[in-house]
This record gives structure tokens, C-alpha cells and sequence, in this order.
């Protein structure tokens, strides 16, 4: 996959691409992250790409033409399909569903946002989809957009290195996940359940599954709606 990530601040990504899951999933070509700076696109002499809003008001606002010209730039020669995504509290909050979605474009194209936003003409036609990771502002999208791809990226063959790894992980059910335990098997004088020392795969895996249910029940219980429970779920949720 390829992620093309439209911003003021390429170096922001520099970190991040650096690091752990990132790099690896870099360096083995599982996916490709380029950060493209929206003030090359700038037409003017000063190499602006915001300017005061119309109307009045604080800040300052991305300039359509830079950030169109980006756009073309970037999808004349990206891989197909791609999905051109708009960083933006104003958007879908994201989701599971939607990182698992997203992760199927051979390319995404990311603008990030700063300021007071974008000219809605640039959005207008460029963009299929906007995006908030939640209700509350940033500063700029760039943050924002690293949560995205991290999202996503897991679900891409090779990246987490275990192509199972996401199964059974939170939300991919609706459940949460059951709490995980390492050695030492006994800390501050609280034992790790005996069950998970066992060995005994299926009651481990039952165990496992009793304790996702009891933790969305208590934190998250609007989720079990959303998830299939089997009779043995039902006992057990009534049991407790
Ligand atoms: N840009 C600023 N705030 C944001 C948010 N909550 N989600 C996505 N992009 C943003």
C-alpha cells in the first residue's frame, strides 16, 4: 500500500516512520509513506499556501490552489484505487470499520489541515472522504492522520508480521480485550489466573473469551449488541 500523507509539516512523520512496526513494515516494502510538502505547490512569489478567510475571522485558511495542484500531482501517477481522505474534526469519527476499509485502496492520499482548515473548493473536489478521530481540535491534522495509517496499516498483510495477528484483537468482534498478562507470574503479590499457566489451550481460549465479555460488559456494554454470542456467552454473562 502506498500513503501519501499532503502537509505544512512533512517532518512531523519523520519519527513515526522511523520507529518500530512503522519502519519494518517500511524497509520490507509492506507499505510506502511519502510525506508531500503543500507549499511546493505554492503558485505565489512569497511560496504562500494560506491566506486570512473571507469574512473575517481568526487564523488563516489553506489556499485552494495549492493544495489542487497537489492533489493532481499526487494522483496522476499513485497506485489504483486510491481514496483520497481529508483529515478534519468535521468528519466520520473513525472507526474499526473504517481503518479495515480503508486498508483495502492500494493507495491512500491523506491532506492534513491546519489552521482554520481548507478553502471547501480544494475539498469540494478533491475529497471522498473525511475523517475525525474524535471530538475534540487539534492543532493540525498531521497527528491525526498518523492515527489513521496506524490503524489501517495493521490490517495490511505482512505488517504486523503474524497475518493472524489482527483476529482476535478488540473491536474486530465488537468485544474488547480480555486483560494479558507476562511474566513474572506473580507480582506485588497478585498472581497472574492459573488458568492462563496451564497450557490447556481451550480453556485458555474460553477464559480469554469470558474475560473480553466481562470487560465490555462493564466499560463498553453498548458494543454487545454488536457482537454474536454463543449460548456458553449467555451462561456466563448471566452468571455474573
Ligand atoms: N484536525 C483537527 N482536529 C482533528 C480531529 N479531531 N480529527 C481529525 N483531524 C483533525
Amino acid at each position: 500500500m502506498t500513503i501519501n500523507v499532503l502537509t505544512l509539516f512533512p517532518d512531523m512523520f519523520d519519527s513515526v516512520k522511523a520507529s518500530s512496526i512503522w519502519a519494518r513494515a517500511i524497509d520490507s516494502d509492506n507499505i510506502t509513506i511519502n510525506t508531500i510538502d503543500i507549499r511546493d505547490f505554492a503558485t505565489d512569489k512569497h511560496n504562500r499556501a494560506d491566506d486570512s478567510p473571507f469574512g473575517g475571522g481568526a487564523g488563516m485558511v489553506l489556499k485552494p490552489e495549492p493544495v489542487s495542484a497537489c492533489f493532481d500531482d499526487v494522483t496522476a501517477s499513485c497506485p489504483q484505487p486510491y481514496i483520497n481522505v481529508y483529515m478534519s474534526p468535521c468528519g466520520k469519527t473513525l472507526s474499526h470499520d473504517i481503518s479495515v476499509n480503508l486498508s483495502k485502496f492500494a493507495c491512500i492520499n491523506i491532506l492534513c489541515g491546519h489552521y482554520e482548515g481548507v478553502d471547501q473548493r480544494a475539498i469540494d473536489k478533491h475529497i471522498d472522504l473525511e475523517i475525525s478521530i474524535g471530538d475534540y481540535v487539534l492543532t493540525g491534522g498531521e497527528l491525526a492522520a498518523m492515527v489513521v495509517i496506524d490503524a489501517c496499516m495493521r490490517h495490511i498483510d505482512g505488517v504486523l508480521g503474524n497475518e493472524t495477528s489482527t483476529d482476535n484483537e478488540s473491536f474486530s468482534d465488537a468485544l474488547l480485550e480480555h486483560p494479558q498478562y507476562t511474566r513474572p507470574a506473580s507480582y506485588n503479590d497478585v498472581d497472574v489466573p492459573d488458568v492462563l499457566l496451564s497450557g490447556h489451550h481451550a480453556n485458555v481460549q474460553a477464559y480469554s473469551r469470558q474475560m473480553s465479555i466481562l470487560m465490555t460488559a462493564r466499560r463498553r456494554p453498548g458494543l454487545l449488541s454488536k457482537t454474536v454470542l454463543g449460548k456458553s456467552d449467555i451462561e456466563y454473562i448471566t452468571r455474573k
